[in-house]
């Protein structure tokens, strides 16, 4: 079958086989990529109108017990200056994003101990006191089953923890030895059974990423049906074992996107950071090839050059106000426009009932 037949099978089916998968990610044009982007985007205005969501994340701590080849802020990197923010100065950025039109805080951190969850539940409920009618998202990483209860009972809402990829044989050599991708799995599977709106995800083009690998992560993601979904172009660490390879494409990020679009119709779906990091209009591209999502940094500026997971990451110099002005414009362009909501997947609205 041509890869055309293959995007109208999977628009139809909302399914391939393993074989497809790796014949439409290895043999695509950009005839078959603009094919996809139209389908992913009119899938998008459907679901959606001509509405985008907005995120506020802030990266409240870049201090993580992890090693991840790939990423800046890996425990061995004794390049990266590591901070801590208190429980006032995020409660300032929650503040901030309010004002700015922020209807969903997300709180992303590296593995960071200090963060127990004692500590983190009482940041949550604080939120959720002085915010009711926001969202709470985390992406703090791997806990126990138990931990995740807890912080859902606490009152957050949704929860991001990309897979990285779904090829148990990849993933180890994207980790150190004591991470497994078992638990990462268990850890997906516990977030989405407490009730969290649970997000996966991997990068685009990280070093040994085959189409075999990235046909498994279609096949995961087809199954394990995530309320969101993460995907941005793998960008060289200067300060990791990956320093040397190159950055992930453009072109494959956008075709993934508009791939994942056409499976999960409803699925949340952010133009991320990695992607307006190698091309400047690759927010604009993400939306356009239909994802309906963007998550602006909220942190404070004197931070933002800390949390470095990759080289010569966008808006980190810039304030929040800013950086929403000029993410308004952008949105404007691809005929879109930026709206004051939760935000929330179709199938979970107000699912945490611990706060209304
Ligand atoms: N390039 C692109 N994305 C990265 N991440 C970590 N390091 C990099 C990198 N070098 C992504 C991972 C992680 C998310 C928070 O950031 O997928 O889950
Ligand atoms: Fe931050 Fe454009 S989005 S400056």
């Amino acid at each position: 079958m041509k890869c055309r037949e293959l995007i109208e099978k999977l628009d139809k089916q909302k399914s391939l086989s393993h074989e497809e998968w790796v014949r439409l990610i290895s043999d695509f044009d950009d005839e078959d990529r603009a094919l996809a982007a139209e389908l992913a985007r009119n899938i998008a205005t459907q679901m959606f109108g001509n509405k985008v969501y907005f995120r506020g994340i802030i990266e409240f701590s870049n201090i993580c017990k992890n090693d991840c080849l790939y990423c800046g802020i890996r425990c061995s990197n004794k390049n990266a200056e590591r901070y801590r923010l208190t429980v006032e100065e995020i409660l300032s950025c929650c503040q901030e994003g309010y004002r700015l039109g922020f209807r969903t805080f997300v709180l992303q951190s590296g593995e960071d101990g200090y963060w127990n969850d004692g500590m983190l539940t009482d940041l949550i409920s604080k939120i959720k006191a002085q915010y009711p009618d926001c969202a709470v998202t985390l992406s703090v990483g791997e806990r126990s089953r138990e931990s995740y209860e807890a912080l859902f009972r606490a009152g957050a809402d949704r929860y991001l923890l990309r897979h990285e990829t779904a090829d148990k044989a990849h993933y180890c050599r994207l980790h150190p030895e004591n991470m497994s991708f078992d638990n990462r799995m268990r850890c997906l599977r516990d977030l989405k059974e407490i009730g969290f709106q649970t997000g996966c995800g991997m990068m685009i083009g990280s070093p040994f990423q085959t189409a075999d690998s990235l046909a498994l992560d279609m096949e995961f993601i087809c199954e394990f049906k995530p309320a969101m979904v993460g995907l941005g172009p793998f960008i060289p660490h200067n300060d990791t074992p990956f320093a040397g390879y190159g950055a992930g494409s453009v072109e494959l990020t956008l075709f993934i996107l508009s791939l994942v679009r056409i499976m999960l119709p409803d699925v949340l779906l952010p133009a991320t950071t990695a992607l307006g990091t190698v091309d400047a209009l690759g927010r604009e591209k993400g939306i356009m090839a239909g994802a309906n999502v963007l998550m602006p940094n909220l942190s404070p500026t004197d931070v933002r050059k800390k949390y470095m997971l990759y080289d010569n990451k966008i808006c980190t110099g810039d304030e929040a106000a800013q950086c929403i002005e000029c993410l308004k414009r952008r949105v404007l362009t691809t005929g879109r426009e930026i709206v004051i909501d939760r935000g929330d997947h179709k199938n979970y609205k107000h699912k945490n009932k611990n706060f209304k």
